[in-house]
């Protein structure tokens, strides 16, 4: 059974999806699957832009039979090398001896990294500047190492406008038949989870995503089609100017993530208090999560989205809660700038939680940490150093 759309008269959309999966990278939970996107061009020359997931193969190489109706496939456009799109080249390479493979030299090397197969003059390797002509459709080679792997390539097809962008501008989910943006409700749960694919999985190379935009601003795009999730084809400046920002680590809001560990409930007590307070006093939207309950890949996205982050903990073994510590780690892994930090320490004999969260803090990038801090000994009977930190929280945010 065939399951492609056409994107444009000749350019169809060959993607599958996996709503099995559990564990994206079995490491990002999933709460709606996600979509693996290739793309198929039906000019003089056929050719396909990446493959799929191996858990999904099956659909794609359907879609690929049906599409090209007995001709022979010239082109596989290798744009990037992670397993979740090329690990069907191999079988592609078999499938179609004929086939030219057109890649970065450093995709190039990662096939026989990868499939143990030489392409020799099989390849066309390409770098900025390059372009291939399959007829009506010419593709234009833009490098963008680091977005996400090294060997990164978009390409971006002149007679249609469509940057094929790799995987910027994808997201989790499973796409319901809705090939483009404005078929599916993008709204601030939409972003969240793009917050979240983007954040974990691309955060940590903000000047090369910043180095790409440049170049994509060169370009006149009327389409988007990524790796993941649907082809913007409507609103595409609302969606570069939210990755402007997460790309240059500037939060979208002015707002507080008070994360807390706690393990009797007592750090979680203060924690609550807090987050009342700041309320109160008009510190605008507060998000508060236990990060034993709350996956750290959806605290790293609230940590892109917010401009303060309350850090709430108490002391385990001479440093912070094991949870707590993953998620700072995350941050600085990630390479998380410019957010104001607050410290709510408990630690009934050796307190050892702004020792260890300035420490890793300074390490970062313009991360300030407030002087107003909450010192808890084992729990909090007096609401005053709580009512302190929330007044300076709120007179920051305002600042
Ligand atoms: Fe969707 Fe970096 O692979």
């Amino acid at each position: 059974m065939k399951t492609t759309r056409k994107i444009t008269d000749n350019i169809y959309y060959l993607g599958a999806n996996d709503r099995r999966l559990a564990l994206f990278e079995n490491l990002f939970p999933l709460e709606n699957g996600i979509s693996y996107n290739s793309y198929f061009i039906d000019d003089e020359k056929t050719l396909v832009t990446d493959t799929v997931d191996r858990f999904v193969s099956d659909a794609f190489f359907e879609n690929l039979e049906h599409l090209l109706a007995g001709r022979p496939l010239d082109y596989l456009v290798v744009h990037h090398m992670e397993p979740d799109h090329g690990a069907n080249i191999g079988r592609l390479i078999e499938m179609y001896p004929d086939m030219k493979v057109v890649a970065s030299a450093k995709a190039n090397q990662m096939i026989q990294q990868f499939f143990n197969v030489n392409l020799g003059d099989r390849v066309i390797l390409v770098k900025d500047g390059d372009s291939l002509s399959l007829g009506k459709h010419t593709l234009h080679f833009v490098t963008a190492p680091m977005v996400h792997w090294p060997e990164v390539i978009m390409s971006y097809e002149e007679s249609t406008g469509i940057l094929f962008s790799a995987d910027a501008f994808g997201t989790f989910g499973a796409l319901d038949g809705k090939i483009f943006n404005d078929e599916v409700l993008i709204d601030e749960s939409w972003y969240g989870e793009a917050r979240r694919y983007y954040s974990n999985i691309v955060g940590k190379y903000g000047p090369q995503v910043q180095a790409v935009l440049k170049k994509a601003a060169a370009l006149d795009i009327k389409m988007i089609a990524p790796l993941h999730g649907p082809v913007w084809r409507k609103d595409i400046g609302d969606f570069i100017a939210k990755y402007d920002l997460w790309s240059r680590y500037q939060p979208e809001e002015k707002g507080v993530l008070v994360a807390y560990a706690s393990m009797y409930g007592n750090t979680e007590s203060a924690a609550n208090a807090l987050a009342l307070s700041l309320v109160e006093k008009g510190a605008g939207d507060v998000q508060v999560r236990d990060v034993s309950v709350t996956d750290v890949s959806e605290l790293i996205s609230l940590a892109w989205k917010y401009s303060h982050i309350v850090i709430a903990s108490p002391t385990y073994n001479l440093a912070l809660h094991p949870k707590m510590e993953h998620f700072v780690l995350d941050m600085k892994a990630l390479n998380l700038q410019n957010r104001t930090v607050a410290i709510i320490e408990n630690g009934s004999w050796a307190p050892a939680v702004v020792k260890n969260v300035t420490e890793i803090m300074s390490s970062m990038k313009n991360m300030n940490i407030m002087e107003e801090k909450v010192l808890i000994k084992s729990a909090l009977h007096d609401s005053s150093p709580i009512e302190k930190l929330a007044d300076a929280i709120v007179a920051d945010l305002k600042k």
